[in-house]
């Protein structure tokens, strides 16, 4: 039904762009919930990898929505002539509304939108789909502060009914209206957080899971035990330890850490055992092990 609600707004005729920046789990989401809804989307990743493989993944979930019959063949050739990957920021230039969705870090987050405040049109909104980093922080390395908010989608996009709207600091009352009114019409249910670490649900969440890491570590139970006693104990549709695989353990980590500072409270530190597997590269799904091995012959792994 979801599918169906948003190709009734893509009927709409708009002439307005989208840019989205970092074509990875969570980009490639959201570059096709833009071009199905109907807008100009522009995908862009420094890494042309990326950018492949988010096109190549945008194409097959489209073409098994063509197969469940929740899109039409010409649909399809619509929303991929929408949707143009670029290796060149530049190219987001003519965008309204900027997302960005690369790596989890402050320093590079702030670096980038300091160039795109440079590069953007005067009016364009600033949108950071980070789970942790503070809005008001990413806000203070432009000079439009009040064009500045955080537009934070579940994993995966397309699918997640979420989408937590995160004001800053100096957000505008107009900015925050226009943000609401984009995620509606991408289909979604928005809820409004203050900027504090971790927003809602990560501030509940990962603490969840980093405390799963620790029962672990401490040998309460198998991996197996803990997922399945909060699946059928507490009637979640994944266990922690399955969900922290899902998200990216990197993720994880990145978000106890902003959790940690932010908040100060030693309740917040990261489970020796979720930063033991990062460290060995082992970041969950992506990489084809985590907590959990996906494959026979696991992605190499990275430091
Ligand atoms: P990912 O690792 O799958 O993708 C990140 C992409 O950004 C990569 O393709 C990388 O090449 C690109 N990138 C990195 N630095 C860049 C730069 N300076 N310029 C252009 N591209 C750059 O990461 P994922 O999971 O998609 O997460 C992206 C963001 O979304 C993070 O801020 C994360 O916290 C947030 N998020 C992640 C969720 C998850 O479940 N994974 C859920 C909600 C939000």
């Amino acid at each position: 039904a979801f599918y169906l609600d948003v190709r009734q707004s893509a009927m709409a005729v708009t002439r307005e762009t989208i840019g989205v920046i970092g074509g990875g789990q969570m980009g490639s989401g959201i570059a096709q919930l833009a071009a199905v809804a109907g807008f100009d989307v522009w995908l862009h990743d420094s890494d042309p990898g990326a950018l492949r493989r988010a096109s190549e993944g945008i194409t097959a979930a489209l073409r098994r929505l063509v197969s469940k019959g929740q899109l039409s063949q010409p649909a399809v050739s619509d929303v991929l002539n929408r949707l143009r990957c670029t290796s060149n920021l530049e190219d987001l230039k003519h965008s309204d509304v900027i997302i960005e969705a690369i790596v989890e870090s402050e320093d590079v987050k702030k670096k980038l939108f300091s160039e795109l405040d440079k590069l953007a049109k005067p009016n364009a909104i600033l949108a950071s789909n980070t789970s942790s980093i503070s809005i008001t922080r990413l806000a203070s390395a432009t000079s439009r502060p009040s064009q500045v908010i955080g537009m934070h989608f579940m994993n995966p996009p397309p699918v997640m009914k979420l989408v937590e709207i995160v004001r800053g600091a100096d957000t505008s009352d107009e900015v925050f209206s226009k943000i609401k009114a984009l995620a509606e019409r991408f289909g979604k249910i928005i809820i409004c957080s203050q900027d504090f670490p971790g927003f809602i649900v990560n501030r509940i969440l990962m603490p969840m899971i980093n405390e799963a890491f620790y029962a672990l570590y401490s040998g309460v139970a198998t991996k197996e035990d803990i997922d399945t006693g909060m699946k059928l104990g507490t009637n979640h549709p994944m266990g922690p330890l399955e969900l922290a695989d899902f998200i990216g353990l990197d993720i994880c980590l990145s978000i106890m850490k902003v959790l940690h500072q932010g908040l100060g409270d030693s309740k917040y530190n990261p489970c020796p055992l979720l930063i033991q597997y990062v460290d060995a590269g082992r970041l969950g799904r992506k990489r084809g092990i985590g907590v959990y091995v996906y494959q026979k012959e696991p992605a190499k792994a990275k430091p």
